[in-house]
């Protein structure tokens, strides 16, 4: 996905959050190659706290710091209310027992791949045909300091 330089520091954020999906899908089926996810529901339960905890939480703040104001009002109460629920699902997962946790879990990676998939194919060249050069750079300022200068970003989940 071509994605604009300032954009970018939330963008590398959505391929590890599309991996974490991956991984917890295919955790949860008991799938052979998971890349390197566990394949516990304990593991799967950490993975996802941890993502939530370290990447998601700033990243969805930075959004709806940065982002919002420029945003229509559907795309603004969208991006808020499935923040909202994505880390809903983090705690409704880490409270639940057995079966329902592993439903928290699905429905938690299916609503962050389909989240970040909208932000991606439509939220984004949306802000960038639509927000001025002046706007996206003082944006791209703000989310190097807050996702990649703080040491949240990229690397931020591996750790
Ligand atoms: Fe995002």
């Amino acid at each position: 996905m071509k994605r604009s330089r300032e954009l970018r520091p939330l963008s590398s954020e959505h391929h590890q959050a599309l991996l974490v999906a991956f991984q917890v899908k295919k955790g949860l089926e008991g799938h052979p190659e998971a890349a390197g996810a566990p394949r516990d529901l304990p593991g799967l339960l950490a993975l996802a706290r941890r993502f939530e905890r370290q990447v998601f939480a700033p990243h969805a703040a930075a959004e709806e710091a940065l982002l919002s104001p420029h945003l229509s009002t559907p795309d603004r109460e969208r991006l808020a209310a499935e923040h909202v629920e994505l880390k809903g699902l983090v705690e409704q997962a880490r409270h639940a027992a057995p079966g329902p946790q592993r439903a928290a879990l699905a429905a938690f990676a299916e609503l962050l791949e389909r989240h970040v998939r909208w932000e991606e194919r439509e939220l984004f060249p949306w802000a960038e045909a639509h927000l001025d050069a002046a706007r996206l750079a003082q944006i791209g300022c703000e989310l190097e300091e807050r996702l990649v200068l703080s040491g949240q970003g990229p690397r931020g989940a591996t750790r």
